[in-house]
């Protein structure tokens, strides 16, 4: 089923971003949740939230955290100004913490603004790809996400991790985030879809149809203790402004 949606008021709609950090991180096999893990000096999360403050489209960013998180008032944020805003009630899926995020934006999000969900794991996002996000989707209906085209061949494992088949990678994309969508759509989607693993299986299950913009494979996700390395690398050559 493929849903219409009414194209709207171009130049009208203004942009939330959400980070949903709530998780514990149990695959990185640490004490520490892995957004407070120390990355060139500062929590990984400091990084990943600075590059949406700093970013001139967006208006306000809610941090969704666990409300149990005493990690958190143990660091100092205010290098990252005043768009900043926690909220203390993040959920025990990433979905339930993103609507945490969407129900502290209700007072200032109308329908047709854009929402940016954004791992909080993922500290590497450059001010160019998010900015390629936002004008590519920027009078787009609905929405969309980076991503980035599958460039390995793929392999279907056994129990034994033995090969049990390759799967053709023609038109397989890895999703990233950001991933944008209008609050009212995203919201509503959601609601009626919860068990999902990202928000774009939200929109498609409503019958949406997401846009993938190209990204960069840097934004990656810090799952693994030897991706936590990786990240640092990569911000330590390529910092951004
Ligand atoms: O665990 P994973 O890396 O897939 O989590 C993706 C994002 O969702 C992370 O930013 C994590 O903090 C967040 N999350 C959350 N609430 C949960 C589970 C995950 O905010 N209950």
């Amino acid at each position: 089923m493929s849903v219409v949606s009414l194209p709207p008021t171009p130049g009208h709609a203004r942009h939330y971003a959400i980070v949903p950090a709530a998780g514990h991180g149990s695959r990185f096999g640490s004490e520490t949740p892995k957004q407070y893990l120390s990355l060139l000096g500062r929590p990984l999360l400091h990084h990943t939230l600075a590059v949406l403050c700093a970013c001139p489209a967006i208006d306000r960013v809610f941090v969704v955290l666990a409300p149990d998180d005493d990690w958190w008032g143990g660091f100092d944020w205010s290098a990252l100004g005043s768009k900043l805003e926690t909220v203390r009630q993040g959920g025990a899926t990433r979905a339930a913490s993103v609507q945490a995020g969407l129900a502290a934006a209700a007072t200032a999000a109308a329908d047709d603004d854009w929402v940016l969900v954004h791992d909080a794991a993922r500290p590497c996002l450059s001010a160019s790809a998010l900015n390629q996000l936002l004008q590519t989707l920027a009078d787009d209906p609905v929405g969309g996400l980076l991503a980035v085209p599958v460039a390995d061949t793929l392999k279907r494992s056994d129990q034994r991790d033995r090969v049990a088949g390759t799967v053709p990678r023609d038109g397989l994309w890895q999703a990233q985030t950001p991933q944008m969508f209008r609050y009212g759509l995203l919201r509503d989607a959601l609601q009626r879809f919860p068990d999902v693993t990202d928000e774009a299986g939200a929109m498609e299950a409503t019958g949406h149809v997401p846009r993938l913009v190209r990204g960069e494979l840097a934004n990656l996700k810090v799952t693994y203790p030897a991706d936590l390395a990786l990240a640092e690398r990569l911000l330590a050559t390529a910092p951004r402004g």
